[in-house]
């Protein structure tokens, strides 16, 4: 950094503070990747405070009852860190901040309605940046966003009129865009290298010393912050695209009377073929959401370059839960029935297996459908046990959500929902039609139970 003093001046001092654990650590936005990032620099043993809105979750964290329970590993790393008594949340930013040398950012980046990234969490943060930093914070940015973002809107918010800080001089500001997995946070935490670029080459290092130590994972330099944030981008975008191409030809193998999961299978011993499979959307707070930000970098340029592929792989993506619904009408055709009046079973709320996270999941735009066709619905979830997903009140048990339904969606794959019997269905259900979405359901003993059945891509079987 420049010519101001600083506690985090250079690598060798960097290494000195981590070995004393005197850097005071504040992870502003404590929520799914927050939270485990604060517990992560307490457990090192680092004095860390976690800065959120949410008085309920400061409120859970500071008297033991810990959120994130679908996180393998979490009630261990927290006990621990209640034993070290290192983390600390709290509403009161500016108090958090005046003590803070290391200032980590994991506020959430949605969309709006319209699909434009919302960054003002980020911004709102920015301004209380601005007044209460002390000279020489060090502020990563863990949150996704477009490239660009932190060196043209976020920097320049941070500094302000530059009367009282200015970036280089009085702070510095690194990119390192978290990439784990819900489900599985902190077991990636241990494995999954970290990129990391910076507003110059010193804040790189210094950056990279510490999440070296603190996480102890292999450490990929960038030249800058836009570079790091391009391939958190390019990675969550990658996975979009291919999505989207195995549920286009997904329904083009309906058609031709073939089994995308028997392709898949044997495309997969090819060694360069990475498996995607298909389903009734994709959903979450990163991959639409990275998505639709790489648009809105291209769409800065005046629209002078087009993502031609990114956006159609949207549309396909988002077509989705028509075509499921497309797979319920054909299948309660065939047995006379249509979906006006019957009542549909809708097997997982959540957007992936195994959270309990129901943002952007396909399951609303589902259940849209089948209101508009004036269907009645019961939702499961072992996430959501009686709870209000989508104003619809779940059910407390499988049993429940399939007695007396005329058709069922297996809409999420949870652990839950593999080796269902297909008997079960059979004997609970008016009418035994299953729309399996996610390639849960063993085919042949399900036709074989006499299971009227539809899935996406299950062609030819
Ligand atoms: N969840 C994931 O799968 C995942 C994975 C990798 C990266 N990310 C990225 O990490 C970032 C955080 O995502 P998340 O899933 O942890 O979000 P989250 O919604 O679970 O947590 C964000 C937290 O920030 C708090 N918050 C909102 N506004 C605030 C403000 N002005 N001041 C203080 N706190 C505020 C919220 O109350 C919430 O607790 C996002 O950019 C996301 O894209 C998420």
């Amino acid at each position: 950094m420049g010519t101001k003093s600083s506690m985090l001046a250079n690598v060798e001092n960097t290494r000195q503070l981590l070995a004393s654990k005197s850097i005071h650590v504040c992870v502003i936005g404590i929520g799914r990747i927050g939270l485990p990032t604060a517990l992560s620099f307490a457990n090192y043993g680092l004095e860390t405070t976690g800065v959120d809105v949410n008085d309920k979750l400061i409120e859970m964290i500071n008297t033991g009852n810990y959120p994130l329970k679908d996180e393998p590993g979490f009630d261990t790393i927290f006990d621990n860190v209640r034993k070290n008594k290192k983390l600390n949340a709290t509403k009161d930013i500016q108090q958090a901040l005046s003590k803070s040398e290391l200032i980590i950012l994991s506020l959430p980046t949605p969309m709006d309605s319209k699909n434009i990234p919302d960054y003002s969490a980020l911004l709102t943060v920015a301004n209380s940046l601005n007044n209460f930093i002390k000279s020489g914070t060090v502020i990563v940015v863990e949150s996704t966003v477009e490239p660009g973002f932190v060196e043209n809107e976020l920097i320049p918010l941070i500094e302000g009129d530059g009367s009282r800080i200015k970036c280089g001089m009085d702070f510095s500001v690194s990119a390192c865009p978290e990439t784990a997995n819900p489900g599985e946070i902190l077991d990636d935490f241990k494995k999954l290298p970290r990129v990391i670029g910076a507003i110059d080459k010193i804040t790189t290092e210094i950056v990279s010393e510490i999440y070296k130590h603190v996480f102890n994972v292999e450490i990929v330099k960038m030249p800058n912050c836009r570079t790091a944030n391009a391939v958190k981008l390019t990675t969550n975008v990658f996975r979009d695209v291919n999505i989207a191409f195995i549920n286009e030809i997904a329904i083009l193998f309906e058609k031709l009377d073939i089994d995308i999961m028997t392709v898949l299978q044997a495309a997969s011993k090819k060694y360069n073929f990475q498996v995607h499979y298909p389903g009734a959307g994709v959903g979450g707070p990163c991959l639409p959401v990275n998505s639709y930000q790489m648009l809105n970098s291209a769409k800065k340029l005046n629209d002078s370059i087009k993502l031609k592929i990114i956006e159609n792989a949207r549309q396909i993506n988002e077509s989705m839960p028509e075509h499921v619904i497309e797979l319920l009408s054909d299948a309660l055709n065939e047995i006379g029935k249509s979906i006006k009046g019957s009542t549909i079973g809708l097997l997982g709320a959540s957007y992936k297996p195994n959270v309990k996270d129901i943002q952007l999941s396909p399951i609303e735009q589902i259940i849209k459908k089948l209101e508009a066709l004036n269907a009645k619905i019961k939702i499961y979830d072992p996430y959501f046990k009686s709870q209000n997903v989508f104003s619809h009140k779940t059910e407390d048990s499988f049993l429940d959500s399939i007695t007396n339904t005329d058709a069922a969606i297996i809409i999420t794959a949870h652990n839950e929902f593999h080796n269902l019997s297909p008997t079960l269905f059979v004997e609970k259900m008016a009418s035994p039609v299953i729309v399996d979405t996610r390639g849960m359901m063993d085919v042949h003993a399900a036709k074989k139970a006499g299971i009227i059945f539809r899935g996406i891509g299950r062609g030819g079987i």
